[in-house]
């Protein structure tokens, strides 16, 4: 990451984290831009005694969350959020999303629908006219199922290949237990469609797309300034 690309990520991160009010009950993004929402809110909790519970979106932020002293709670005991923030791959000018760079895209699909508010937070690299021409679309699976499921990918006009770890041999395993198939598109035309295929085939658990989820995107620019984009505005 370039020092004006951290810049941007910072400037996001501290933005969300002055928006949050005590006795907010949190969805807590994962990737270096949620990291920079956690740090700024954990400095928050250190100076300014504000009390928040968060849900973790994975366990990366989970342990991340925990070390930012925010107090964690899962959706048994709150299943309704007042905000949830998060970075994204892609964010086309209809607020739909790619996420799951990181494989946590089940999870943070899952947080997202539950809060009253969903913060995207980006740098100006990741707003694009159509989603889908640089960055695959995660799509997690069943293991048994792979095979079947990346015909389906392909059916759709869209490369498929297993994500494999770094650092360990075979598939990368989210933390459901499952695989990652990552669908190379040249620009995702329909994602409605695409979301209503994938999520009609036995063995997807989910994929990155985030329809109709995202209320406010949040643009970090590299001289520290932040845009806000709000959907409802239009
Ligand atoms: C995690 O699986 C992802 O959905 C991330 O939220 C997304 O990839 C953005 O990550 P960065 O903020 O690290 O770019």
């Amino acid at each position: 990451m370039s020092d004006l690309q951290a810049a941007a990520k910072k400037a996001v991160g501290a933005h969300v984290a002055s928006l949050i009010t005590d006795g907010m009950a949190l969805g807590i993004g994962t990737g270096s831009t949620a990291a920079m929402a956690i740090e700024a809110l954990g400095s928050r909790i250190a100076n300014e005694g504000l009390k928040v519970k968060g849900v973790a979106t994975s366990f990366a932020a989970e342990r991340l969350a925990r070390q930012h002293g925010i107090e964690l709670t899962t959706l048994d005991e709150i299943p309704d959020l007042d905000l949830a923030f998060d970075g994204a791959d892609e964010v086309d000018p209809d607020f739909v999303l790619i996420k799951g760079r990181g494989a946590a895209q089940t999870r943070e699909k899952i947080v997202a629908s539950r809060a009253k508010q969903f913060v995207v937070l980006v740098d100006e690299s990741k707003i694009v006219d159509q989603l889908g021409h640089r960055m695959p679309l995660p799509i997690e699976v069943v293991p048994m199922a792979v095979t079947p499921i990346m015909q389906v990918v392909r059916q759709l006009g869209a490369q498929a290949e297993i994500r494999m770890g770094m650092k360990k041999d075979g598939p990368v395993v989210s933390d459901q237990g499952m695989w990652i198939v990552d669908a190379m598109f040249d620009g995702i035309t329909e994602p409605e469609h695409v979301n209503d295929v994938l999520l009609k085939t036995p063995g997807v658990v989910d994929h990155g797309l985030f329809i109709g989820l995202a209320t406010n995107v949040l643009v970090g620019r590299s001289d520290g300034t932040v845009q806000v984009l709000d959907r409802a505005a239009g």
